[in-house]
């Protein structure tokens, strides 16, 4: 699980690639793009393929599940600062969906990337059902605003 330090820094780091468009690392653009995208289908994707059968009452709550979905989370998008820099806005080979808006608007995809981080920590930190789904529409909500302003539309 990120620390608040964890993710004072990453956001920093994120700030820090965002605006002057160092290359923090030795990445090339579609290794970023990859590792990415990784972050948002096996990670983002994966915390949603438990939660939400459990939020429609499809399946009783699963603490143990979750637990999974949300290491496996941050195994995935451990990078997740460095792989927004501004050389990564095309990919070579590799597609990308990301919308120039992450780069005019920096302190904008930074704040969804906050508002993600707590909807997030508020998931997992909750106990039972109940404050599950209290929880839960929060999270939903902060991976469909960041996709409505900085994410172009999947085909
Ligand atoms: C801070 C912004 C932000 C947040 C928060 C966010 N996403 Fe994304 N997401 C993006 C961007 C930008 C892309 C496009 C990346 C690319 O193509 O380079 C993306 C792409 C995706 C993709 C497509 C990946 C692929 O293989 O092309 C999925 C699935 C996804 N996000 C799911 C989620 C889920 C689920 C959440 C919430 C738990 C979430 N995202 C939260 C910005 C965000």
């Amino acid at each position: 699980m990120f620390s608040k330090m964890q993710w004072g820094l990453m956001a920093g780091v994120l700030a820090l690639s965002l605006g002057a468009g160092v290359a923090l690392a030795a990445m090339s653009a579609d290794d970023a793009i990859k590792a990415r995208k990784a972050c948002m289908k096996i990670g983002h994707g994966g915390v949603m393929g438990v939660a939400v059968p459990i939020m429609k009452g499809e399946k009783p709550f699963d603490a143990a599940a979750l637990k999974v979905a949300f290491a496996a989370e941050d195994a995935a998008c451990k990078d997740y600062a460095s792989l927004w820099g501004v050389d990564t806005q095309k990919g070579d080979k590799e597609t990308t969906h990301a919308k120039a808006e992450i780069w005019s608007d920096p302190k904008g995809f930074e704040a969804a990337g906050g508002d993600w981080y707590k909807a997030d920590q508020a998931v997992r930190a909750a106990t039972d059902e109940a404050s599950f789904k209290v929880a839960f529409p929060a999270l939903g909500k902060s991976c469909q605003s960041c996709h409505e302003k900085f994410r172009a539309p999947l085909q």
